[in-house]
């Protein structure tokens, strides 16, 4: 069989989605019960991260040392990689040496380019265009929660970001509605938007976008790479922060998420992350689960 990737969620089927989700959750049941499991023996991860993390970083870090196996970073101010040798080559050369490699960057592209010339596993740890790890985590949160996602619906606040575009294709796979409530000039692709079938609206006003909605998730403004618009963004967002008050607008079970790292008084309002509704912390550790699984899934 050809080696799986994992660059975006559609690189699994819905049914795989939905056994990795609930894989994760019995990983984290047997964590908690700290059963000893070590299905990656002697196998290694390669991690090549261009921008800064906490959690995909210790989240795979751990996960392999749980499972038995290992874990290199490697940052491209001391590779080759950050002196100009070709990601073609360097997919090439790392993936006769480990077992899989995870790549967080800029261009999308970049992970593709590895990717085909990769003979191990490739998984986007965040690109500028997608994070799909991080909608395993959410997902896998909202099903431990509340229940299936399926037919539920979903609002995402803020920036047509990276973390908005995985929300598109989490839709399509897991079959929910999503609203996605964001000033002109900062909605996600019109492709992506198409591709959802119907799934994925824009809804300008952020209080008529969240009625009804079981899961509200927001994002920073500014991400990583985009620092210097920060000032223009915070005008053009203004009106778009997350609070109990914006919550109150939604279904009465509705959660909240936030894949953090948050700005408080930005995108959320200093108390999101305390109100009950939040469940932002059981999803950050829910990388670390989710993550598990999908290592398991593409190594085994
Ligand atoms: N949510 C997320 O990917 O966090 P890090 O940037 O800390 O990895
Ligand atoms: N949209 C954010 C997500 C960080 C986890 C960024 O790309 O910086």
């Amino acid at each position: 069989m050809s080696t799986r990737h994992f660059l975006t969620l559609t690189d699994l089927s819905t049914h795989e989605l939905r056994q990795l989700i609930q894989r994760a959750l019995e990983l984290k049941a047997m964590h908690r019960r700290r059963e000893v499991y070590e299905p990656l023996k002697n196998r290694v991860l390669g991690m090549i991260f261009e921008k800064s993390s906490t959690r995909t970083r210790v989240s795979f870090e751990a996960g392999m040392a749980q499972f038995g196996g290992s874990a290199i970073f490697l940052s491209p101010r001391d590779t080759q990689l950050g002196r100009g040798e070709p990601v073609e080559d360097t997919a090439r050369v790392l993936s006769s040496m480990v077992d899989a490699v995870m790549i967080r960057t800029f261009d999308h592209q970049m992970v593709e380019r590895f990717a085909a010339f990769s003979s191990v596993p490739v998984i986007n740890g965040l690109t500028d265009d997608y994070h799909p790890c991080q909608l395993l985590a959410d997902m896998q949160t909202f099903f431990e929660v509340r229940g299936d996602i399926q037919g539920k619906r979903v609002c995402w606040v803020g920036d047509g970001n990276n973390m908005c575009n995985s929300y598109i294709k989490a839709a399509q796979l897991f079959d929910f509605e999503l609203h996605i409530a964001c000033p002109e000039g900062y909605e996600p692709p019109a492709a992506l938007l198409e591709e959802s079938q119907g799934r994925a609206q824009v809804i300008r006003d952020p209080v008529e976008a969240v009625k009804g909605s079981h899961l509200v998730a927001t994002d920073v403004w500014a991400s990583m790479g985009q620092e210097e618009e920060a000032q223009k963004r915070m005008r053009a967002f203004a009106s778009y922060q997350v609070s109990p008050a914006l919550m109150d607008h939604a279904a009465k079970e509705a959660i909240f998420m936030h894949c953090l790292p948050a700005h408080r008084g930005e995108e959320i309002s200093m108390d999101m992350l305390d109100d009950p509704r939040s469940v932002a912390f059981i999803e950050a550790e829910n990388r670390l689960h989710a993550q598990k699984a999908l290592l398991e899934f593409l190594l085994r």
